[in-house]
């Protein structure tokens, strides 16, 4: 039997594994049936055991003792990757928690080809950090580092918008040019690609990739965005100090918001600086609701409260963001005007980054015949609109939110590795 072979979809909030069977890419169960891990770790510090995804945060948020870690991918462009990080008497650098979280996902894929699988297609985003080709660079090594370490030897990358294409290829009656448009919880990822029912079957495929282009901005970024808007003014931010020269510092509240970030505020130095704000503060009882949810750490469960609200919004008007403090409800209407507003000027990085996309193929947007959706971000209203209204007389599929991407890794890594699918 010839080595086996997988793809790896590590994603800033979900992740997937995708491999050939009987000649067609499928999606490897995670977490009972569920083809979809979500991207969390979390450390129990009862039983000393370290769980993943749902059951991460599960546990965590049934209050079991321990540190809960999300949006690691965002980690990986940052200068925390080079950090260590207290987890309850050890001292764990990122780039270790990283590699545990994709050992998992090699136990599930090793598990499914019932083989200790070598040779893997990992998904990256098409900038890992904007602006910056070293730092890109290094970024990638390192996932590239914490893939070794788990026990893989050869190791690819393919560009997460083309592998969602493959995947979208495999359903083409003839040739088209297709715009991916992949948006997810880290980043917005685009490429425009000819597919072809023949392209199927060629090799190599560069003559067909025209342009690829992408920003660090995603659904976690809506997240940070809806919750500075909303729920942090409950608790202080951009109220004054009490002489009113200035207002409060911002830099808890934009950390409080920011999934990787929050952690950084349960420290005894954070407690003492929230505690001097809130005695510098004009209106000190919003600050005591801070230091209650940084005191009993539930700066993770606000963020999820939030990330709820940002998905309601996409079916509904308005919404509320509720968490139960030791005295109060915490009870904060938003809207989806409010929401629009927050995002709008990163829904405008991102809608220049489809004119990016266009530019760089040297094509007007008459020309696309297709949009290809995926990624949990596409279904949040402005930004589709957004994209959609560029292209009036394209075709709209909407491809596996959550799938598209593992799957074509899985078909990239059947080309990689040298065996094509059968058929083909
Ligand atoms: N119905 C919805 N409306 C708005 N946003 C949604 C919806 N469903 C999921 N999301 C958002 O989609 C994001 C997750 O999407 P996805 O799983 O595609 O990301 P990812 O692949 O982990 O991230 P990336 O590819 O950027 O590393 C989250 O930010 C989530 O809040
Ligand atoms: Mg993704």
């Amino acid at each position: 039997m010839p080595p086996a072979f997988g793809g790896i979809d590590f994603g800033t909030s979900n992740s997937t594994v995708g491999i050939m069977a009987a000649g067609r890419p499928q999606l490897v169960a995670l977490e009972g049936v569920d083809t979809t891990l979500p991207s969390a770790v979390f450390f129990n510090f009862e039983d000393n055991h370290t769980y993943f995804g749902r059951r991460a945060i599960a546990d965590y948020t049934d209050n079991a003792e321990g540190r809960l870690l999300r949006a690691l991918k965002s980690v990986l462009g940052s200068s925390l990757i080079h950090e260590k990080t207290r987890i309850k008497s050890r001292s764990v650098a990122f780039s270790d928690i990283i590699g545990e979280f994709i050992g998992f996902l090699k136990t599930r894929l090793d598990n499914a080809v019932q083989d200790a699988v070598e040779d893997v297609v990992l998904g990256r985003p098409v900038f890992f950090v904007d602006d910056d080709a070293t730092a890109d660079a290094a970024a990638q090594g390192e996932l590239e580092k914490a893939a070794r370490r788990q026990g893989f030897k050869h190791i690819e990358f393919q560009y997460e918008p083309i592998a969602a294409a493959l995947d979208y290829e495999q359903s083409v009656q003839s040739e088209e040019l297709a715009l991916i448009v992949d948006i997810g919880g880290g980043t917005s990822d685009f490429s425009i690609v000819r597919v072809s029912p023949e392209g199927r079957k060629a090799a190599d495929r560069k003559a067909d990739i025209l342009a690829n282009a992408g920003v660090h901005v995603g659904g976690t970024d809506f997240d940070r965005l809806l919750s500075l808007a909303s729920v942090m003014r409950e608790l202080g931010y951009l109220t004054p100090t009490r002489d009113r020269k200035r207002n409060l510092p911002a830099g808890y509240y934009v950390d409080l918001s920011t999934w990787q970030r929050i952690n950084l505020l349960y420290s005894p130095k954070a407690m003492g600086d929230l505690r001097q704000i809130r005695y510098e503060a004009a209106e000190p009882r919003l600050v005591e609701r801070m230091i209650d949810i940084v005191t009993h750490r539930q700066g993770h469960a606000l963020a999820g409260c939030v990330e709820q609200a940002k998905i309601d919004l996409t079916d509904n008007a308005a919404t509320a963001i509720s968490l139960s403090l030791t005295d109060e409800m915490l009870d904060v209407a938003v809207t989806r005007a409010v929401f629009d507003a927050s995002v709008s000027n990163a829904v405008d990085r991102i809608r220049d980054t489809v004119s990016a996309t266009l530019a760089g193929a040297g094509l007007p947007a008459a020309r696309i015949d297709t949009i290809f959706l995926t990624g949990g971000s596409t279904a949040v209203p402005l930004l589709r609109s957004t994209i959609l209204a560029m292209f009036p007389a394209a075709r709209i599929v909407a491809g596996d939110m959550f799938g598209s991407v593992g799957l074509g890794l899985a078909l990239d890594a059947s080309r990689k590795f040298g065996r094509v699918p059968a058929g083909a």
